[in-house]
């Protein structure tokens, strides 16, 4: 089973509109021959729309950082899967460590967003991973399947086909310490493995598997390698061309 590598940029709450604009024309250009790997930057939302008309027509896709369930309506300062994709986005990053931790999102909420995303064409990010104490604790795995089945529930096989899950570490993710590469592999096989119990063989071959945390030009070719590992979902390392291209060129 190949599955196309998948490398997405998480801008988090980071640059100004000019900044966005200028490091999208700039990826535009270094990315124009990369034809093997899926490539997608996330914006803030406010950038989304600019963003993803500055790269209409590109190999580079645009996704959201977040979206609410709900379709419309009086829910202040939120915007639906509709709106996103009404800018020209293809992805949605879901259930993001820092919006579980920080923000409190819950798997059941990262799971109705999951639902709305899917219903209007949107491909979910749907991010995973256990904090340090529970990794020390030898939780990894019980953390990671609560938070797959909470996100998942109800999701059928044709549409967790559609998805893109990030096992993220939290503990990785901003500090500098990445995981190994057999760490990573061993929680992605993990998370296959969930994905074959609650689907079936078929589905966990398909289903793409990011790994995030501190991945930069020089970490990622070695995780990339590993077999469950499918691309990577970067933070800090995709707001700057050379090293955003530096993870996407040897993949
Ligand atoms: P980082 O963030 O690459 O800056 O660690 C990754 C993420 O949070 O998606």
């Amino acid at each position: 089973m190949t599955r196309r590598l998948f490398i997405a940029g998480n801008w988090k709450m980071n640059l100004t509109l000019a900044a966005s604009l200028e490091l999208a024309e700039g990826l535009k250009h270094a990315a124009a021959d990369v034809a093997d790997v899926d490539i997608a930057v996330c914006p803030p939302s406010i950038y989304v729309q600019p963003v993803a008309a500055a790269l209409k027509g590109t190999n580079i896709g645009v996704g959201a950082q977040n979206i609410y369930f709900e379709k419309e309506g009086a829910f202040t300062g939120e915007i639906s899967a509709v709106m996103v994709k009404d800018t020209g986005c293809q992805y949605v990053i879901l259930g993001h460590s820092e919006r579980r931790n920080i923000l409190g999102e819950s798997s059941e909420q990262v799971n109705l967003k999951i639902h709305a995303a899917l219903a209007i064409g949107l491909t979910p990010i749907v991010c995973v991973g256990e904090l340090l104490k529970e990794r020390e604790a030898g939780l990894t795995e019980q953390v990671v399947c609560r938070q797959f089945d909470g996100s998942f529930s109800g999701i059928s096989a044709d549409n967790m086909k559609k998805c893109v899950i990030a096992y993220e570490p939290v503990w990785a993710i901003g500090t500098g310490v990445v995981a190994t590469p057999e760490q990573a592999e061993e929680a992605h096989a993990a998370i296959r493995k969930m994905i074959e119990k609650n689907y079936s063989k078929e589905v966990a071959d398909v289903v793409r598997i990011q790994y995030g945390g501190s991945v930069n030009d020089k970490n990622a070719k070695e995780i990339l390698a590993k077999p469950n590992v499918d691309g990577a979902l970067v933070g800090g390392a995709s707001l700057k061309i050379a090293s955003f291209m530096g993870i996407i060129k040897p993949a």
